[in-house]
């Protein structure tokens, strides 16, 4: 594995090795174990051209575990708002000796041009992991969302798993699809409104469920989004209390699903929107862990790209 850009298309041996390698970062992810040599002289810049809180952080927590040096580029105050391009930018910082690059861009496909660059320009020790790119992907999401299941119910291949909201704008949405179905999931669901769902999901593996009490009956999963307003160029939205109540997830429409389901969500939630606090908040979710395991997957990650 030389950069990490997508899950489509990763052979399973390589995801479950990530997922396996994870395990026994968890340890220094929860302070057990305080630091590991692994990217000792390494130097990790984080390119956030988006916002973000958790994923920018647990990229910096999980880099800092593992020794290496962070840099975190301010966007707002580079010069990237000057006008210096996206590959300027990254010749300057290779010029300053990076070794890996973690992006996340609004543009779909700005990671992998990042990587063609290095690759094109003689620097093929340099690393890229998508932290989030356009609609496209969020592979180290799809990925913590992967051991997040696997810690709770053990098994992928008697798991039925519901992905309900607004897949149509959503990079979490793919890359978990792409990450279920090579795992072997035998039954992914997406729930939401014909808007809000890309025409021809069903040829991602999937069924379609346009109604949540049909979708939800006897998932063991339940994985939520938002509504990603930013990425619907001003198209006429459904209210908040429109959606929330069709598509929120309530304590009464968690009971279709089974009693043990588990509830996720890749944050930020809105809550009173796509999910109920009672539900957020309540036994049956597991959203803050999914952060938590995020850096021991993240960790899992760059140290098998980066500690060479
Ligand atoms: N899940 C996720 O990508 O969250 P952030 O936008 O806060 O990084």
């Amino acid at each position: 594995l030389q950069h990490l850009l997508t899950l489509d298309g990763l052979p399973r041996e390589i995801v479950t090795t990530i997922l396996d390698t994870a395990t026994p970062f968890a340890a220094v992810a929860e302070r057990e174990v305080k630091k590991l040599p692994l990217m000792r002289g390494k130097s990790v810049f984080n390119l956030f051209f988006e916002n973000s809180t958790r994923t920018r952080t647990t990229f910096e927590i999980a880099a800092k575990r593992l020794s290496a040096d962070v840099v975190n580029l301010n966007i707002n105050t580079s010069s990237a708002a000057k006008g210096e391009s996206l590959l300027d930018t990254v010749d300057n910082l290779c010029a300053m000796h990076a070794d890996m690059f973690v992006v996340r861009h609004a543009a779909s496909g700005a990671p992998m041009l990042i990587a063609q660059h290095l690759q094109h320009t003689g620097r093929d020790d340099v690393r890229v992991i998508n932290a989030g790119d356009g609609r496209h992907a969020h592979p180290t999401q799809g990925l913590l969302d992967m051991y997040t299941i696997r810690h709770f119910k053990h098994d992928f291949t008697n798991l039925t798993v519901a992905i309900v909201g607004d897949v149509l704008h959503s990079r979490v949405a793919r890359s978990q699809i792409a990450a279920l179905t090579t795992l072997g999931v035998p039954e992914v669901r997406v729930i939401g409104p014909r808007t809000l769902l890309p025409t021809e999901v069903e040829k991602l593996g999937v069924r379609v469920f346009h109604d949540m009490s049909e979708g939800l009956k006897g998932v063991d999963v339940v994985m939520m989004l938002r509504l990603q307003n930013e990425r619907m160029n001003g198209a006429l939205l459904p209210t908040p209390q429109e959606y929330y109540k069709i598509w929120g997830l309530t304590a009464d429409k968690l009971t279709l699903a089974k009693p043990d389901a588990i509830v996720m969500h890749p944050g930020p939630m809105n809550r009173g929107v796509e999910i109920d606090s009672a539900v957020a908040d309540g036994t049956q979710a597991v959203i803050l862990p999914q952060v938590t395991f995020g850096i021991a997957v993240r960790m899992a990650v760059m140290s098998m790209l980066g500690s060479h």
